[in-house]
């Protein structure tokens, strides 16, 4: 007879999920597109719930969530979950940190490369039926500057990669010393020369307090003219409608963005300008990030129910 109830409510690969599904001690329901109502209404027989990043734990689901202990986050940010609320009600988050950082930063990669070479808007064109090799000038990134805003797992990635592609690489992260970015091959920099002195800007910050808005009017005003933006981090670390205004003016040549402000992005007019390239939130799509995330997510949530020491919390 399983002890523990785990709940699965957003798609997660049952492949990486093996640990819950083989343990004995364990019965999976795989219940996905739940409403909150419906959230609300069973998540009081569950001991733990395993989401992603369409379900959104709030204080309202954390009240009728009796018996829960833990909550497994299949990605890295926690910003679907109120962890303060879940903290209160002796609930322990813990999310899969490592599992997609590579499938994040080759899709930054991709993005970097689609924008430069306006890939996608030459791809709609000959679909479309019109061969037309004149609109779709590119540039190339070799020794241009990139400047990477968070230099953690994804940032530290897209530098070894750019460095590849024979780009200076500026970064900053308040937590960075001059020993790793030296033995990296980064130039250790302020947001101000970042800002200042880089063609190409990519953010791989969480978004907090400090991050919202990081890149907004003042900062697009001192960028150089020309400069391309990256975000494949969260919608809100780029305040969008400065973003709108550079790219209208021609301050800004091109964005790439896989994350908004609000997801879906509705009427966002970033989706419609022509210079900028847009993905679905699609970082850490690939076959082996969710199978990663899966397998880490699902371990220690054993580990948890089961009462032994955790990781990642
Ligand atoms: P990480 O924790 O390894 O790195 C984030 C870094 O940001 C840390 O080194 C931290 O010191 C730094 N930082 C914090 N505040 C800062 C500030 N004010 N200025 C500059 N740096 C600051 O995280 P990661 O795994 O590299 O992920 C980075 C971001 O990418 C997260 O927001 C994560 O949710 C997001 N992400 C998005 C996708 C996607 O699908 N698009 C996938 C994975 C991760
Ligand atoms: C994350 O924070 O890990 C990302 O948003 C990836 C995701 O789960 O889609």
């Amino acid at each position: 007879m399983p002890k523990y109830r785990v709940l699965v409510s957003d798609p997660i690969s049952e492949q990486g999920l093996q640990a819950l599904l083989d343990s004995p001690d364990v019965e999976v329901d795989i219940k996905t597109d739940l409403s909150p109502q419906e959230l609300i209404a069973i998540i009081g027989d569950y001991d733990a719930l395993l989401v992603r990043s369409q379900t959104k734990v709030t204080a309202e689901i954390l009240q009728a969530a009796k018996k829960l202990r833990a909550i497994g986050r299949a990605g890295v940010g926690v910003d679907n979950i109120d962890v303060p609320a879940s903290t209160r009600h002796g609930v322990v988050v813990i999310n899969a940190p490592d599992g997609n950082t590579i499938s994040t930063c080759e899709h930054t990669f991709a993005m970097m490369m689609a924008m430069a070479r306006k890939i996608p808007q030459a791809h709609m064109k000959l679909k479309n039926g019109t061969w037309d090799r004149k609109s779709f000038v590119g540039v190339e990134l070799k020794n241009k500057t990139i400047g990477i805003l968070g230099f953690g797992r994804i940032g530290s990635e897209v530098a070894v990669r750019a460095k590849a592609f024979g780009m200076s690489v500026l970064a900053y992260d308040p937590f960075l010393t001059r020993e790793r970015a030296e033995s990296m091959g980064v130039r250790m920099s302020t947001v101000d020369e970042i800002v200042e002195g880089s063609d190409f800007i990519t953010v791989h910050t969480p978004l907090t307090k400090d991050t919202k808005h990081l890149l907004s009017h003042d900062q697009f005003a001192r960028m150089r003219d020309g400069v391309r933006i990256l975000n494949c981090a969260r919608g809100g670390i780029i305040d969008e409608k400065a973003l709108v205004e550079a790219l209208a003016n021609g301050k800004v040549a091109a964005a790439a963005l896989d994350v908004f402000e609000e997801e879906p992005p509705i009427g966002n007019p970033l989706v419609e300008m022509d210079n900028v390239v847009v993905t679905p939130h699609l970082g850490a799509s690939t076959e082996e990030a969710q199978i990663n995330v899966a397998i880490d997510v699902a371990k220690e949530l054993l580990n948890i129910l089961q009462g032994l020491p955790f990781r990642n919390a």
